[in-house]
This record gives C-alpha cells, sequence and structure tokens, in this order.
C-alpha cells in the first residue's frame, strides 16, 4: 500500500498540524510505502516572502524528522523537487471541470475572509491532485478539511482515464484520522494560524506555559466537579495522555477539589514530557544540515522515478509521447 501526505510550509507548524496530520501520517511508516512531502508551490498561493519560504520549508523538514519521521522508512522530499508534477497538473486540468473548483469549500472560505483569489488558489486542488496521483497513491492521510480535495482528485482522475481511454491513475481514499479530528485552539476555535490561537510544535518552553496558563476557563469553584468534555484544557491534554491518564483526569474533573490550575499544569507537563525527546532531536539535526540535505536530496530522487513514470504513462494516453 502506498500512503502519501503533503504539508504546507507557511509557518510555523502547531499542535493541531501535530495531531491532525503529522502523528497519524508518520504513523502510517510502519504500514506501508509512505511519502511525505513538502508542499512548497501550494504555499505559494499564499506566502509572498522567498527567504521565509525557504526557511519554512526547512523546519518543516526538521519537525518531520525530529517526530520521529524515520528516512530509512518515509521518504520526504520537497514538492519543487519534483517538476513533473506541474506537467501532470496541467494534463489534469484539462479535464477538470470549473464548477468542480467553484464547488471546493476551502476556496470559497478564502474567498469569504476577503482573500482575494489568484488563480493558483482556484486550481489548488488540481495541483493536489497531480501530487496524490503522480506516485499512484492508495491512502492519503489529511486533517479533515482536507478530504474534498481528495474527493476532488478522484473525480479527476476518473475523468482522466475515462476520456482519454485507460487506467493511468489509481483512485486514492482519503484517511481521516477520526478521534483527532479538529483540534481545538486557545480560544476554542479550531485551531489554525489563521486564527492565531496556536500553540507551536517547537515554540519555546516559557511561551508554551504562558499561553497555557491564559487558556480560558469558566468560573466553577476549585472544590465544586467540573464538566471536562466542557473543558478545553480537558480536550487538550487528551491529545497526550495514554487512556489511563484521561480516566484519572477526568475522574479529577468530576469528583471536585481538583481546578482549572492543577489541569493546565498537568497539561504543560505532559506537553513537556512528550516533547522532550523530539526538542533534542531537533537540536542534533540543526547542528548537521549536511545530512537533512543528504535526506531530503535522497528523498526528491525516489519520488522524481516514480512521478516521472506517471507522467510517461499520462503523456502516452494523451499523444504527447
Ligand atoms: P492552518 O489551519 O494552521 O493554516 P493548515 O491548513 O496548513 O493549518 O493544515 C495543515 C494540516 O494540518 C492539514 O492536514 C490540516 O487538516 C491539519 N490541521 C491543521 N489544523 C488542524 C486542527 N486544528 N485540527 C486537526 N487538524 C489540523
Ligand atoms: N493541501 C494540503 C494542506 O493544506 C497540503 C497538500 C498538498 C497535500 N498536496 C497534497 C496533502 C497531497 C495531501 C496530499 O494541508
Amino acid at each position: 500500500m502506498r500512503i502519501l501526505t503533503g504539508i504546507q510550509p507557511s509557518g510555523k507548524l502547531h499542535w493541531g498540524n501535530y495531531f491532525g496530520a503529522m502523528q497519524p501520517s508518520i504513523a502510517m511508516q510502519d504500514q506501508g510505502e509512505t511519502f511525505i512531502f513538502i508542499a512548497q508551490y501550494h504555499a505559494l498561493t499564499t506566502v509572498r516572502d522567498g527567504a521565509a519560504l525557504r526557511q519554512s520549508a526547512r523546519d518543516v523538514a526538521l519537525d518531520f524528522l525530529a517526530c520521529g519521521l524515520d528516512p530509512n522508512k518515509a521518504c520526504l522530499f520537497r514538492q519543487a523537487d519534483v517538476p513533473e508534477v506541474h506537467e501532470l497538473a496541467w494534463l489534469l486540468s484539462t479535464v477538470t471541470p470549473m464548477g468542480l473548483l467553484e464547488r471546493c469549500h476551502s476556496y470559497k472560505d478564502k474567498l469569504a475572509r476577503g482573500i482575494s483569489a489568484n488563480h493558483g488558489l482556484f486550481a489548488y486542488p488540481v495541483l493536489m491532485a497531480a501530487d496524490i496521483l503522480a506516485y499512484q497513491s492508495d491512502c492519503v492521510p489529511v486533517g479533515r478539511d482536507q478530504k474534498q480535495h481528495v474527493e476532488v482528485t478522484r473525480d479527476i482522475a476518473a475523468k482522466f482515464n475515462q476520456a482519454f481511454n485507460c487506467e493511468v491513475f489509481k483512485m486514492p481514499e482519503p484517511r481521516i484520522s477520526e478521534s483527532v479530528a479538529v483540534i481545538p485552539g486557545l480560544d476554542g476555535q479550531k485551531m489554525s494560524k489563521s486564527y492565531n490561537n496556536t500553540i507551536g510544535l517547537f515554540e519555546d518552553p516559557k511561551t508554551v506555559k504562558q499561553k497555557i496558563m491564559r487558556i480560558e476557563t469558566d468560573s466553577t469553584p476549585l472544590e465544586e466537579p467540573k464538566n471536562p468534555d466542557a473543558c478545553r484544557v480537558f480536550a487538550l491534554y487528551k491529545l497526550f495522555a495514554n487512556e489511563a491518564e484521561q480516566a484519572e483526569m477526568r475522574e479529577n474533573y468530576l469528583r471536585g477539589g481538583y481546578g482549572y490550575g492543577h489541569a493546565k499544569k498537568a497539561l504543560l507537563e505532559i506537553y513537556t514530557r512528550t516533547f522532550a525527546p523530539f526538542r533534542e532531536k531537533r537540536l542534533e539535526l540543526e547542528a548537521n544540515p549536511k545530512l537533512v540535505d543528504d535526506i531530503l536530496a535522497a528523498g526528491a530522487d525516489k519520488a522524481r522515478a516514480v512521478a516521472r513514470q506517471t507522467l510517461d504513462a499520462a503523456r502516452l494516453a494523451c499523444g504527447l509521447d
């Protein structure tokens, strides 16, 4: 089984990205042949700063490697190292109905938020389809917000196969990790860099502490029982905790005599404990840039060879050989 996912380098990664996208895709490296790439071209639909894009792409690679991506198991590469996806994106765009793209929620949401649309933003799902189809992916782990794009990919693949009477593209399946479908941010909305409510993966420990301590809670007095399911601190704690730890924390809330301050302290501790080895690994990688360059170069070579084969088959099907 081939598993593929991409992540945009459009800012520092946060807990929502980690639990919604990174952790599930890193876990996949043990389940099949995994490709994980840094979607620079997609980020370009919104980022307007070359130095920042370069740095973010590097940061994403370091973050994945620090958090457990094993380059011997999974192929990690940068999208811009595989130019084949652009030619494929064009071939796909010629069979993509306008209406299919006009219906995409993420495009409509951006318009509704007053972002002036460029063609890249509109054509975004076609490039994403090219990413997915180029590697003959079976399974695409993504957050719920990206599910529609994988469905659009299936539509586009079917249209191409039908139009040229071929079987060039395989039908990919989205994989949404339901238990962690939407990670709440500090304000209770979806955690997102657009809402300024994030906790960064490798943010400095002092800031993490301040952010956790500032999470709004209700005014139930310390001695009274509290509802864990209505509390943002508990929602975040659950992400890090195993079943026994979750049950114990739930019990603390329901019993009373346990304040939100205690829960926040427990959240800070469990995050710190979980991330300590990742922080250490990240420092090691930062000190060894050549190693990271080599991993990305080897990943690009492997990815390019697969994309080339698919592109050649697509070119043949539509008479461009
Ligand atoms: P942001 O909302 O901060 O801009 P992105 O849209 O770049 O984040 O998301 C990158 C990946 O992380 C996607 O697969 C997305 O589904 C996942 N993701 C982002 N935020 C969350 C969240 N709060 N809960 C679950 N998954 C998330
Ligand atoms: N659009 C995805 C996101 O914002 C990133 C992405 C680009 C992607 N191409 C992909 C994800 C292909 C999965 C497969 O999160």
